[in-house]
């Protein structure tokens, strides 16, 4: 019978023991679970709840189990239920009649939130420091190919010429975004259950401040009921992680199609791709199709997450246990996701024959154009559509804007000349967009600068 079952007549049906376990997976919290019961005990002792010496022999005894978990001697079935009472009932066996303070002034609704909380600080720190190291190689490359200029695209065709340092930025700022994300839930997340018991606090003289502390939070949660009932912290993180594992799988679709044999803008490493069991000749990039796959698998974390809370009343409701398994989902899908990402990025081969063999297709120069036609006076608009007939002019020739005559052009426009369009070269109509976030040499030459000392300062806290 359960440690609970004082009020019940038979025991659960085995077929329920099994529905209602959480231990197969919650099994993964034993650290934090004897961790959030030392600190309990250690604070009971201090009010005088319990003695020093029940103190000690009830932290030994946790210790103990500790150690059984760790070299697998100590094997859990579903009969143990939760990590909570697997734990608890070894630890009256272990050491008798005391273990039965240890869920003195606690229940499971705290004890369960505050396993899952010290979990989720220490991931999410983990999940910070992976996307601090994917950054430094993102800043490594920007800086690389500051002056290497690529093709930028809308609805994928040819926009305008960027480096490839001012797309490396770009990928920058939504990392920075996900790890600021990060550092703004883990405010609100960082503040301790334990305590708050069912629903209502305790008649016991706890000192919640004192296990809060011993457990590294910065301080009790406010209410008691809210904090059995709030899983806020769990759909904050998941919408973190959906967020940067879509910024991800963008990325990796990106590498697909740069590293399709039409554009080979890119060359993935062997390293990170698979043959064909089939075709001899095929290197598939399967790690980005893969993260891209698992993007969807954490938007059904979220999803699920967000489903399960959406009926449940105040205050504690057994749907909470379910919170698990999606937590757990996305912190392993999420941080293995960056760290190969990461590696993936760093031996990727960037294919400057390739991307520059594009550079003359498809009127990169079009937009500067029509800006240096507004600079020579004519109207945004009309200069917009002289720069359309243009064009269309260059599509009926075959050739490039800057190929075209005075003659040509003056069939256009009669007022205009080559020399009206100005320089645009492709390398100008980069140098040229200096404007604050543009895509010149210098601008990005900035970027990088304020991105790697913001990331220098977030380092030193973080990492
Ligand atoms: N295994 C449960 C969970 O993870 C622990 C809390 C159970 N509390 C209860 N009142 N049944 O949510």
């Amino acid at each position: 019978m359960a440690l609970w079952s004082g009020r019940f007549e038979k025991d659960m049906e085995q077929i329920v023991k099994q529905y209602n376990a959480s231990i197969g997976f919650d099994q993964r919290l034993y650290n934090y679970d004897i961790n959030g019961s030392i600190a309990h005990v250690t604070m009971l002792a201090a009010q005088n709840i319990i003695t020093e010496e029940e103190k000690d022999i009830i932290t030994d005894g946790l210790e103990k189990i500790r150690k059984g978990i760790e070299k697998g001697e100590i094997v859990f079935t579903y009969e143990d239920e939760d990590i909570h009472m697997a734990i608890e009932s070894r630890l009256i066996q272990l050491v008798g009649d005391v273990g039965k303070k240890v869920h003195t002034g606690r229940a499971r609704n705290d004890q369960s939130a505050v396993d899952v909380k010290q979990f989720l600080c220490f991931e999410l720190k983990e999940i910070v420091k992976a996307l601090i190291e994917m950054e430094k190689v993102i800043l490594r490359k920007a800086h690389q190919y500051k002056d290497h200029i690529t093709v930028g695209f809308t609805h994928i065709q040819h926009a305008q010429p960027v480096t490839l340092g001012f797309m490396f930025m770009a990928y920058f700022q939504m990392f920075k975004r996900d790890i600021q994300r990060l550092i703004d839930a883990y405010e609100r997340i960082n503040w301790c259950p334990l305590g708050t018991c069912a629903l209502a606090g305790t008649t016991i003289p706890l000192d919640r401040f004192m296990t809060a502390e011993l457990l590294g939070f910065a301080g009790p949660t406010e209410n008691a009921m809210d904090t059995v009932s709030d899983r806020d912290y769990i759909l904050e993180f998941l919408s973190a992680a959906s967020i940067s594992m879509m910024h991800l799988s963008r990325w990796a679709e990106e590498f697909t199609w740069w590293n399709s044999t039409e554009f080979s803008y890119i060359s993935i490493d062997d390293g990170f791709c698979t043959g064909s069991s089939m075709m001899p000749q095929k290197k598939n990039p399967d790690i980005a199709e893969l993260l891209r796959g698992r993007c969807g698998r954490v938007y059904g974390d979220l999803m699920g997450m967000l489903t399960v809370m959406k009926g449940t009343p105040l205050t504690y409701n057994k749907d909470f246990q379910e919170d698990k398994e999606y937590l757990f989902d996305a912190v392993d899908t999420w941080k293995a996701s960056v760290v190969i990402f990461t590696k993936m990025l760093e031996k990727t081969e960037y294919r400057m024959d390739k991307i520059s063999a594009q550079l003359e297709n498809g009127f990169l120069n079009a937009t500067d154009v029509a800006e240096n036609l507004v600079m020579a006076g004519i109207p945004f608009r009309q200069a917009h559509h002289i720069t359309g007939r243009l064009v269309k002019l260059c599509e009926n020739n075959g050739c490039r804007l800057e190929d075209l005559t005075d003659e040509q052009i003056k069939t256009v426009n009669p007022d205009i000349s080559r020399a009206t369009l100005g320089d645009i070269s492709i390398k100008s109509c980069v140098e040229n967009r200096s404007t604050f976030g543009g895509t010149a040499p210098v601008e990005v030459q900035r970027q990088i600068e304020n991105g790697t000392a913001w990331l220098e300062n977030i380092s030193k806290e973080w990492s």
